[in-house]
């Protein structure tokens, strides 16, 4: 069960945190993985974590938010079985107290970046075939979280998008699912407390941690393990979902 053998895949943000948990999970399922990362010596840790249990993998510093270079790197990649676009970046803000120029990069990392990739990642994968696309949402798609404007609005529109491809290449045989984790423990959290709690990081990362209801933030191995189900044939009956992984986060905070 869940062998990616002879499947091509890419990994957006490959380079950190789920992205490398993903990148290193489909490589450990014999999948041979192309990571597009803003990050180049993140990429190459991930490179060498793979290629050290003697898996294939490939890395292109790129920015997922730029067409042009998004395409050019999916050209030279070729034919494609599997998409993950997870790079993303956070933001924290009210609706009155978010820049222009926060919300317009939020937007052109987390939701043109994803376009980027599915515009140039959809004919090869129709070259092969068909295949899986997971795009990485987030429970900010799900419910009102304070302070998060921008990135709601963003992985909203990650959720919206996924069902949206999955119903125009049903035909296809390609299949669209997304992932909404709650908090997982990455350098994303690790940067967002020293940026916004550099003085209380401790009480913040407990308080961050007892908001799921499991009383822990998720790790991004479990993350890497729902990807790895969604990407696999043993999912196929599977196609425009959302997928909460998120400690009760949706479900029980009552
Ligand atoms: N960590 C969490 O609690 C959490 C929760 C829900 C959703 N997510 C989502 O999961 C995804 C991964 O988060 P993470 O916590 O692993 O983050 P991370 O910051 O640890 O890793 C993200 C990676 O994406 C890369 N990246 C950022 N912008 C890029 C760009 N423009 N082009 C190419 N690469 C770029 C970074 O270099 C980094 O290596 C994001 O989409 C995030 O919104 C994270």
């Amino acid at each position: 069960m869940f062998s990616l053998k002879n499947k091509k895949a890419v990994v957006t943000g490959g380079g950190s945190g789920i992205g490398r948990a993903i990148a290193t999970i489909l490589a450990k399922q014999d999948a041979e993985v192309h990571i597009i990362e803003l990050g180049v010596a993140q990429a190459k840790d991930t490179l060498d974590e793979i290629k050290a249990a003697g898996k294939q993998a490939f890395s292109y510093a790129c920015d997922v938010s730029d067409h042009n270079a998004v395409k050019a790197v999916f050209e030279q990649i070729g034919n494609i079985n599997i998409l993950v676009n997870n790079a993303g970046i956070a933001h924290i803000g009210k609706a009155d107290t978010t820049d222009e120029s926060d919300f317009d990069r939020v937007m052109r990392v987390n939701v043109k970046g994803i376009y980027n990739c599915l515009h140039a990642a959809i004919p090869q994968i129709r070259l092969a075939g068909g295949g899986v696309i997971i795009n990485m949402a987030s429970i900010a798609a799900l419910v009102g979280l304070p302070d998060r404007f921008a990135y709601s609005t963003a992985k909203g529109a990650v959720k919206a998008m996924t069902m949206s491809v999955a119903k125009d290449y049903i035909g296809e045989n390609i299949r669209c699912n997304s992932i909404s984790p709650a908090r997982v423990h990455t350098p994303f959290v690790d940067g967002f407390l020293q940026k916004n709690y550099p003085d209380n990081i401790p009480e913040m990362f407990d308080k961050l941690s007892k908001t799921q209801p499991i009383g822990r933030m998720a790790r991004p191995e479990e993350i890497g393990a729902l990807a790895l189900y969604l990407c696999s044939d043993e999912a196929a009956f599977i196609t425009g979902c959302d997928y909460p992984i998120d400690g009760g986060f949706t479900t029980l905070n009552n």
